[in-house]
């Protein structure tokens, strides 16, 4: 399974190396200027140092081996393994955060995940997630990518959340990707 195998692993680490989520977290800030914040999928833990410097963080993935190599870069950080599509927690959050992970859900599992991130986020909690923007799905290496739109990801979210902003930004090209920020409704 892709992420979950040393040598998967290690490709992303490399690939990863100098990029980072510095403008996202720059837009959540201005909505959640401090707090506990979890992030879901932390991968090889680029943000991790990022979201550091403004708030208490949790980091996690359902890799166990992406929560290895956070721990040997990151000592400090309190790491979780938790899958995004069923997440069960007692601990609650002020913020979740999450970078190009969510994509890797289907429509019926996003909408169950954002379920979920609501029951353990304290009242008028924050949510901001990235998307790869556009339509359908690919399954690359057994894992999902499903593309949105602006359009679509404002009425699964809406389910649940005020949206506070979405924007399309650029990732590799103009308009690539969907920064969501959203609060509980
Ligand atoms: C494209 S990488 C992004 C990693 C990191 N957020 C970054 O910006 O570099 C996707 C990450 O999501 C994790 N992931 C995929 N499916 C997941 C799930 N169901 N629950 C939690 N993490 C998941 C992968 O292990 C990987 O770390």
């Amino acid at each position: 399974m892709f992420y979950k195998t040393k040598e998967t692993v290690n490709q992303y680490i490399q690939m990863a190396k100098g990029y980072n989520g510095k403008s996202l977290i720059e837009k959540l800030i201005q909505y959640l200027p401090e707090g506990h914040v979890l992030e879901l999928g932390s991968g090889s833990g680029n943000d991790i140092p990022i979201l550091q410097q403004h708030y208490k963080l949790t980091a996690s993935d359902f890799s166990p081996l992406f929560l290895e190599y956070i721990k040997t870069q990151y000592p400090n950080v309190e790491v979780k393994l938790i899958d995004a599509k069923s997440i069960t927690l007692d601990c609650h959050y002020d913020g979740i955060y999450s970078n190009k992970v969510l994509q890797h859900l289907n429509e019926e599992e996003l909408k169950v995940s954002l379920q979920s991130q609501k029951e353990i986020l304290k009242d008028s909690g924050i949510i901001c997630h990235s998307f790869w923007a556009g339509t359908g799905q690919d399954n690359f290496g057994n894992i999902i990518h499903k593309y949105y739109t602006k359009e679509e990801l404002e009425q699964i979210i809406s389910e649940n959340y005020n949206i506070l902003n979405i924007e399309n930004y650029k990732e590799m090209e103009e308009q690539d990707s969907i920064l969501v920020i959203a609060q509980v409704k």
